[in-house]
């Protein structure tokens, strides 16, 4: 079971990618941007903390996040999974073959917009000591800054993300470059960084993150 990031910038197409990712490679995707925004929707209280925060384009407080990702962590569910327990509810019903149950499938997990300050990673190794886990590696999808504006303002023309308008993403960006840019630096030193051209259209850069994928999944 490996846990890999998937870093960028706001737009260099995280999101875009990691879902295609988890949908080719059987990961779980963890996207701490989606589950701050499912909360905000369900107008839940942790919801009603972030969104002020949020609209802002400001980073929401790291203990927020490494919270959502702990559980995330302990629930987290993928199709594999789904299977696995239809199967053995079938089983514990006494439908089906007499066959053993399978053993349960341990899904690669990808996050995407996580860590986002060194503060973030420092928690994140706790929490996988904590969970037997380690971190394999984090892929960084390069863009740059003008393609990553134009993504987002093209995005907004479309989208109801409230944070994607003229101001908040210009603060957005320069959140991005004083607390998240340095996550770089410190992967970097740990030898798991691996970077990727993300400027050209989305299935070139999909097939080079399939093969580095490949590469990861194998090693
Ligand atoms: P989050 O949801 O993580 O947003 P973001 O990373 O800032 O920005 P995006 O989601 O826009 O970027 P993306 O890289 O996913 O690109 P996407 O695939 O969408 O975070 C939102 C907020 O939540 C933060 O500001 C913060 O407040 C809070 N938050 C979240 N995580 C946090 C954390 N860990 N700590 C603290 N706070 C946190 O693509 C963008 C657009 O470009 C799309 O329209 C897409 O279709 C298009 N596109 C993608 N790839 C290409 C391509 N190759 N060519 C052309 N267009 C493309
Ligand atoms: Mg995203």
């Amino acid at each position: 079971m490996k846990n890999i990031i998937l870093f960028g910038a706001p737009g260099a197409g995280k999101g875009t990618q990691a879902k295609l990712l988890a949908e080719k490679f059987d990961l779980i995707h963890l996207s701490t941007g989606e589950m701050l925004r499912h909360e905000v929707a369900q107008g839940t209280a942790l919801g009603q903390r972030v969104k002020d925060i949020m609209d802002r384009g400001d980073l929401v407080g790291d203990d927020i996040v490494v919270g959502l990702i702990a559980k995330a962590l302990d629930h987290g569910r993928n199709e594999l999974l789904d299977e696995w327990d239809e199967l053995r509810l079938r089983r514990a019903c006494g439908i089906g073959d007499n066959d053993p149950l399978p053993e349960k499938p341990q899904p690669s997990i990808i996050y995407d917009g996580f860590p986002r300050t060194v503060q973030q990673c420092q928690m994140l190794e706790f929490l996988f000591q904590k969970k037997q886990r380690r971190l394999d590696r984090v892929i960084s999808i390069d863009v740059p800054q003008e393609e990553l504006v134009h993504r987002i303002h093209e995005r907004a023309l479309v989208s109801n993300r409230s944070d994607d308008n003229e101001e908040t993403i210009r603060h957005r960006l320069e959140e991005y470059e004083s607390k998240t840019r340095p996550v770089l630096d410190y992967y970097k030193v740990s030898g798991r960084l691996i970077t990727v051209d993300g400027s050209g259209e989305i299935s070139e850069t999909n097939s080079r993150l399939c093969k580095v994928m490949e590469w990861i999944l194998q090693n």
